[in-house]
């Protein structure tokens, strides 16, 4: 179907029981109705066959740099952090342009046809040459028919470890990075860690960025980032555009230092990415028994009233040799992992790979809605818990009103 849709119908639109009529007009959604009967299509309409329609899948967190180089030049015997991020440096001597932009274009076309259109991508920009920031920024052009691309500034060895870490971060944000990254945990000792939390927040600041912290990934209960992250956020006024990703010493904090910890994070209204698969498989390396998850509180922090999504982190890359762009796979290993198969989380699962990805995100128009960007995905399923029971690709993906993808026949 090369024309725009005129309309969807027979949608089954996620808390409600009837069919739905969903018409588009220039390329944005025009009515949403429910429907007293099931309908036949008309010319240049979609039939949703009774399936829940929902907004097209979001990936917050990736490396689209790094993307498909598992066991380049060697594979990461250990499991560890810290070795993928030897063997990423190894590997990074190599980067060229092309090698860049096929990686990532070949990724991006996977994750279109798993239904996924916002991306948001981190570089690695502790290069001098920034090879990869300047070929993610072709690709942002180039792929921006079936994908929406953030691109996340990110000092992978650090923002003060790192030699002119500072510069080229500014450097990044002359070119035309989207986000501010950091890696507090990674460098060198506290102070440099903290140094770099407050220099990074007032760099997006200033210009009007993002931001999106690699924030206390480890294990290490005395990691303790997040809370600069936050207190910045607050009192920048600026929690809604800051993300912290992984947070995973959280898993490891005490109960005492948490309750303090939730106050701060309320007040700034900071947004939380957790990337299980990831976090499961880099995570608990240094324990014995019993091993630690290695996973933020997701559903407490759900309960405050936080966002958090889940991401994929990796795809065959130096930190983990697996993925396939299904979020369902992602969504269904982070509700395993997190406790949170009770019918309750469940039925609202879905917004971890969607709506909550979107506001980590700060997307403006999302959502199936009059007005916004007629973008959505038809899913294999009529309820959020039979869509993760078969994990099934999704049906159809439309993006402005054409069908990018459609698996109906
Ligand atoms: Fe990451």
């Amino acid at each position: 179907m090369k024309d725009s849709l005129n309309a969807i119908i027979n949608a089954r639109l996620q808390g409600s029981d009837e069919l739905h009529r969903i018409t588009m007009e220039n390329d944005r959604f025009a009515q949403v109705t429910v429907q007293s009967v099931a309908a036949t299509a008309g010319e240049r309409e979609l039939d949703a066959a009774g399936n829940l329609v929902v907004p097209p899948f979001v990936e917050p967190h990736i490396h689209l740099d790094a993307a498909l180089t598992a066991g380049q030049p060697r594979w990461n015997q250990s499991g560890t952090l810290f070795e993928g991020i030897e063997c990423w440096s190894e590997r990074k001597a190599s980067l060229t342009r092309d090698d860049v932009v096929g990686r990532a274009e070949q990724t991006l076309k996977l994750f279109a046809d798993n239904g996924i259109q916002h991306v948001r991508t981190h570089v690695d920009v502790t290069d001098p040459t920034l090879t990869g920031l300047k070929a993610m920024l072709e690709v942002r052009e180039r792929m921006a028919k079936i994908v929406d691309l953030q691109i996340v500034a990110f000092p992978q060895e650090g923002l003060w470890s790192f030699p002119q870490g500072k510069e080229l971060m500014e450097e990044s944000v002359r070119l035309g990075a989207d986000v501010v990254g950091g890696i507090p945990h990674f460098e060198f000792t506290r102070d440099y860690g903290v140094e770099s939390v407050q220099w990074l927040v007032a760099l997006a600041h200033k210009h009007d960025l993002l931001v999106d912290v690699h924030c206390d990934e480890i294990d290490d209960p005395e990691s303790r980032f997040l809370e600069v992250l936050a207190a910045e956020a607050l009192r920048r006024d600026y929690g809604s555009r800051v993300t912290a990703s992984h947070t995973c010493a959280m898993g490891s904090y005490n109960d005492h230092y948490c309750s303090r910890l939730f106050r701060l994070l309320k007040k700034s209204g900071l947004r939380f990415l957790s990337m299980p698969t990831e976090s499961l498989h880099l995570q608990g390396r240094f324990d014995n028994y019993p091993k630690r998850r290695g996973l933020t509180r997701v559903p407490e922090l759900l309960d405050a009233g936080l966002k958090v999504a889940f991401g994929q982190d990796s795809i065959r890359d130096p930190w983990y040799p697996l993925g396939n762009g299904n979020m369902l796979r992602t969504l269904d290993v982070g509700l395993h992992a997190c406790h949170m198969l009770g019918m309750g989380w469940i039925d609202h699962s879905l917004e971890l790979i969607t709506d909550n990805g979107a506001a980590a995100l700060d997307l403006k128009e999302y959502g199936i809605e009059e007005g916004l960007p007629a973008r959505c995905v038809v899913l294999q399923g009529r309820s959020p818990y039979e869509v993760l029971l078969g994990q099934l690709p999704v049906l159809a993906s439309v993006r402005d009103g054409r069908v990018l993808v459609d698996r109906r026949s």
